[in-house]
C-alpha cells in the first residue's frame, strides 16, 4: 500500500509522514531528500547547474540510495549535508529539468516497489504514484509555515526573522508551483488537510484514519 503526502515547504510533511509511517508500521520515504542529494552531488562535482542536459546525464551516473530512513551518495550518509541553504537554493536547477525528474521518479518507484510505504514530496500523488491507495495534500497558511520553519532553523542554531523566512518561502512556493513537470499540486483524488489550528496529534490521527479507511 502507498500513502502519499504532498504539500508546500514548511507544512510539516516530513515529521507527519514519519509518524504516520510508524503508526501504520509502514516504511517512510522523503523524496525531497533525493532531490537534495542529487543537488549536493552535482555541486560537489562542480557540474554547471545551468546546463540541463549535463545535469540529466550526471544524475543517471550517481548512486543515490535511501536506506535506514536516510539518504546516501555511494556509501556516505548525506542526511545532514543536504540541509544547507546553499543546497536548498540550488535544488530548482535540478527539479526543473524533466529528465532529472524522470530519473528520480524512477528511483522513487523502485524504492516503493513491493512495500507498504508513506512517501512525501510535491508530486507523489499526482505524478509518481497515481494509483496510490491514499493521497493527502498537507497545507497550512504561509505565516504558520514560515513560523514552523523558523523554529526548525533555530533548533540548528540559525536565527532568521520571520520576514526573511517568509520571503524565501514565497520564492520556493512560486518555483514549486510554476514548474512545467512535477509541479506542486494536489492530485484530483487527494484529501486536502489544512493544519492551521490543528494540534500535531490531530493531524496525525486524521491521516492515519484516512489510510486505515483505505486498507
Ligand atoms: O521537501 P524538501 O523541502 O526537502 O524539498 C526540497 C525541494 O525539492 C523542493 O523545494 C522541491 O523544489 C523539490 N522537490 C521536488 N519534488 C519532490 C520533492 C522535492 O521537486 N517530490
Amino acid at each position: 500500500m502507498i500513502v502519499t503526502i504532498d504539500g508546500p515547504a514548511g507544512a510539516g510533511k516530513s515529521s507527519i509522514a514519519h509518524q504516520v509511517a510508524s503508526r501504520l508500521g509502514f516504511e517512510f520515504l522523503d523524496t525531497g531528500a533525493l532531490y537534495r542529494a542529487a543537488t549536493l552531488a552535482a555541486m560537489r562535482d562542480s557540474i554547471n547547474l545551468d546546463d540541463a542536459e549535463r545535469l540529466a546525464s550526471f544524475v543517471g551516473t550517481i548512486a543515490i540510495t535511501w536506506r535506514d530512513k536516510a539518504v546516501w551518495i555511494d556509501d556516505e550518509n548525506v542526511s545532514e549535508q543536504i540541509r544547507t541553504p546553499e543546497v536548498t537554493q540550488s535544488i530548482r536547477h535540478l527539479a526543473d529539468v524533466p529528465a532529472v525528474r524522470a530519473e528520480l521518479s524512477q528511483l522513487q518507484r523502485q524504492i516503493a516497489a513491493g512495500r507498504n510505504i508513506v512517501t512525501e514530496g510535491r508530486d507523489q500523488g499526482a505524478e509518481v504514484f497515481p494509483d496510490a491507495e491514499c493521497k493527502v495534500f498537507l497545507t497550512a497558511s504561509p505565516l504558520e509555515r514560515a513560523k514552523r520553519r523558523m523554529r526548525q532553523l533555530a533548533e540548528s542554531g540559525r536565527y532568521l526573522s520571520v520576514e526573511d523566512v517568509l520571503a524565501a518561502q514565497n520564492q520556493r512556493d512560486l518555483e514549486d508551483r510554476l514548474r512545467d513537470v512535477g509541479r506542486l499540486r494536489a492530485a484530483d483524488d487527494a484529501v486536502v488537510v489544512n493544519t492551521d489550528g490543528m494540534l500535531p496529534e490531530q493531524v496525525l490521527d486524521t491521516i492515519v484514519n484516512l489510510a486505515k479507511e483505505r486498507m
